[in-house]
């Protein structure tokens, strides 16, 4: 199967149509060494050493990845954290990055605590606007623009293409951790972007039950050694099983992604208008701010995640999320089991996210299922 002519379906859907070449094997063996012989003249032609460096168990997923995100290299981390973090640590004390105010909770705070500590001058900065991207931007200095979009918690867009042109001109990276979107919705490197970072954790693997993250590099260049160098050194490799799972669970990931994102699109148009509810926050609803660039940069959906603003305030949204019986009450996004949870509870102080909002990610049960148990759910809550 040639990987250049096909469609991204076919190659997910075989692991880029991988055979094992002793075995016959459609399905890769497990490689569990974490050692690798020297050659006798004391060479490592083989390019490997120890597995902390580099695993072949990463082979197949690294370019699978890579080849979905029209990428030249992948990499697999231990989680997505560890990818994320990788690349803020590939740069140096003193550089100025900027990163939106609206992100995966986690990680700004790890940028606001650790990345700040170590001499990285983090500027949180609405993304939406490409007016407060262009002010913030110091030419030379800014050597970083994290993207995030949709992003957490409230499904904020950033416009991939206008940022990276805007960040190049100042001679910043841009990196764009496009967990929620997948390669299926929308391909930043094509956007513009230089590295690509998901946490595998959600849509990737797509079971809810590994821990794991990538990163995606348009270019084989000094950042991206730093990056690998940041893996090898500081440890966040993902194990041999691991990678063989997170193979296995991309499989399907074209057909879960779109009927999550069909489904997204039926439950927040359906909610969209009802009576127990403020408003649902979804970039594919025709009046979300987001909507005309979200409609550019993302193809066939709009994706899984969307957020409901419950009437009657913060009671009133814990009490829904009591109530529901098919939707699981948990954190975590991306798995066939649509998850519910009140957002502001798990990101505490700080959170943007307003007291009467949950947070959904849509599976793949039937949507009939997730919009009659949520119907129910809200009004028992609203007696
Ligand atoms: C958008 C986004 N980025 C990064 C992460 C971090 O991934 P992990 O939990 O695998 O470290 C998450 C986890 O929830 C996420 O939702």
């Amino acid at each position: 199967m040639d990987p250049n002519t096909v469609k991204p379906e076919s190659l997910a859907a075989q692991s880029l149509g991988w055979v094992d070449p002793i075995t016959k094997a459609i399905s890769p063996a497990i490689h569990a060494s974490t050692t690798f012989i020297r050659d006798a003249d004391n060479q490592y032609r083989n390019g490997r050493s120890y597995a902390r460096a580099d695993n072949p168990a990463f082979d197949q997923a690294e370019q699978l990845i890579a080849q979905l995100e029209r990428g030249a290299q992948g990499a697999l981390f231990a989680s997505g954290m560890a990818a994320a973090t990788a690349v803020f640590q590939a740069l140096a004390p003193g550089d100025h990055v900027i990163a939106p105010k609206v992100m995966y909770w986690s990680l700004r705070n790890w940028l606001m605590n650790f990345a700040t500590q170590w001499g990285l001058k983090i500027e949180l900065v609405d993304m939406a606007d490409p007016a407060a991207v262009r002010s913030a931007l110091q030419a030379g200095r800014t050597k970083l623009v994290w993207i995030e979009t949709p992003a957490n918690p409230l499904w904020t867009v950033t416009d991939i293409a206008a940022t990276a042109a805007l960040a190049h001109a100042a001679g910043a990276r841009v990196a764009v951790d496009s967990t929620v979107a997948t390669p299926v919705l929308t391909r930043p490197l094509e956007l513009g972007a230089d590295l690509v970072m998901h946490a595998a954790t959600k849509y990737l693997n797509g079971h809810s039950d590994l821990i794991a993250g990538v990163l995606v590099t348009k270019a084989d260049d000094e950042f991206w050694k730093r990056v690998k160098t940041v893996r090898a050194q500081i440890g966040g490799t993902l194990g041999s099983f691991e990678s063989w799972l997170l193979l296995r669970g991309m499989r399907t990931l074209y057909l879960r992604v779109r009927t999550a994102s069909a489904s997204a699109q039926r439950i927040a148009e359906h909610f969209a208008q009802h009576r127990h509810v403020e408003t649902v926050l979804y970039p594919g609803l025709r009046d979300a701010p987001g909507h005309a660039v979200a409609a550019r940069q993302m193809h066939g959906g709009f994706g899984g995640m969307l957020s409901v603003r419950t009437k009657g305030g913060e009671a009133a949204a814990i009490a829904t999320a009591a109530h529901v019986q098919v939707w699981k009450r948990a954190t975590s996004l991306g798995g066939t089991e649509s998850l519910i949870e009140h957002r502001a509870s798990v990101e505490g102080a700080g959170t943007p996210a307003p007291p009467d909002l949950l947070r959904l990610s849509v599976g793949i049960e039937h949507v009939d299922d997730l919009i009659a148990d949520l119907e129910q759910a809200l009004v028992r809550a609203h007696g």
